[in-house]
């Protein structure tokens, strides 16, 4: 009798608790990776690790870690030295806080990132996703942005924190020849997984455009605010390029299995996920209405200090090299996040 024994390839996710890190750890897990989550729950819930379970039939290994202690850092990557890959996800990442808080920021993002960095050298482990963001294209003076779009200087110590992150990883590349890294660069993630056991948990009043709707639609918050109704737009409202967070998540498989089939072309790339549309936020709350029946109270109000106008991707780059590309329309990233949000709240009528 012969008996096969099938290994899974062990991919750490640092922040995989968090929105996009614990949509990403089930696409991972269905595609037949074995998941370590390391996150500090700073800004997640334990909980997610229930959702993770349920959708998938898989406990992720998690280990709770503040990647800023270098001692526990250390032992926690030794302890899982066998992984083909990290993602890091871990970062703070509101605008607004980092204006306010800058060196907790830089300390938190950078020091963190630096850490997996050394674990990685140290540890032999050669396959990194670096979570990056549009936020390093600023206001960019032609639309589409492609990935040879000029970055501009950051709007804030957060979207700094993108920059240098991709600057460290580079630096990093030269020093350390076993590794070979991707940043994928993020557009405006929203939505929730179909089964709405996992989804967005903003703290408090949320800052971003949809989890504010859905809190306006079941009637926690009163209204929303439009910020900016004299950009030069259709509308007059900015313009960004809205992803579902599950083709979001799918792309960092589409990556891993570029590094770990090295067939990347360079040691070190990079790739917008955005759907290469823009919508401008009066068009996102005619979809939402459309897409739910529910009515959105809202008012115009003076725009947001940071604020881009628009910024929306060329993904060509992404659809080629990584055979990725987005699939879910609007009214389906605004109808899976109301569905996640009524779940959430427990409000959900049972269909009778
Ligand atoms: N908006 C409103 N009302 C709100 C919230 C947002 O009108 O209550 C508008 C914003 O002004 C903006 C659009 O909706 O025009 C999208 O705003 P979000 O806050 O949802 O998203 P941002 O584009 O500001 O930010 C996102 C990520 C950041 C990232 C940034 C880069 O959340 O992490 O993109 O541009 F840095």
């Amino acid at each position: 009798m012969s008996y096969l024994c099938i290994v899974k390839q062990k991919i750490i996710i640092t922040g995989g608790m968090g929105y996009i890190g614990s949509h990403t750890a089930v696409e991972l897990i269905e595609s037949g990776f074995a998941v370590v989550i390391i996150d500090n729950l700073s800004n997640a819930r334990e909980e997610v690790l229930d959702g993770i379970h349920s959708i998938t039939g898989v406990r992720p290994v998690f280990e709770k870690l503040d990647l800023v202690e270098h001692e526990k850092t250390l032992a926690v990557f030794e302890k899982h030295k066998d992984a083909i890959g990290v993602i890091h996800f871990a970062a703070l990442k509101a605008v607004g806080e980092s204006v306010a808080k800058p060196g907790l920021y830089f300390k938190n993002n950078i020091l963190s990132l630096v850490h997996v960095l050394e674990c990685m050298e140290r540890f032999q482990i050669p396959n990194l996703i670096f979570s990056s963001s549009c936020t390093v294209y600023g206001e960019p003076d032609k639309l589409p942005v492609t990935e040879e779009t000029p970055t501009k200087k950051a709007n804030s110590p957060y979207g700094a924190t993108k920059q240098i992150g991709e600057e460290v990883i580079q630096a990093e590349l030269h020093a350390n020849s076993q590794l070979k890294a991707i940043s994928l660069r993020y557009f405006n993630p929203v939505g929730a997984h179909n089964s709405a056991k996992i989804g967005e948990l903003p703290l408090g009043v949320p800052n971003n455009l949809m989890p504010y709707i859905t809190q306006t639609a079941l009637g926690i918050r009163e209204e929303l605010s439009v910020f900016g109704a004299d950009y030069n737009t259709k509308d007059g409202t900015a313009i960004r390029d809205y992803i579902h967070v599950v083709d979001l998540a799918k792309a960092h498989v589409s990556a891993l299995d570029r590094l770990a089939h090295d067939t990347q072309e360079k040691n070190y790339e990079i790739y917008n996920i955005g759907t290469g549309k823009g919508y401008t936020v009066l068009e996102v709350i005619h979809a939402f209405e459309r897409a739910t029946g529910q009515s959105i109270q809202y008012k115009m109000v003076t725009r947001r200090a940071g604020d881009v106008e628009a910024v929306y991707a060329n993904a060509n780059l992404a659809n080629e090299k990584l055979a990725w590309s987005a699939q879910e329309s609007l009214e389906t990233m605004c109808s899976s996040a109301y569905t996640w949000e009524k779940m959430y709240r427990g409000t959900e009528k049972s269909a009778t």
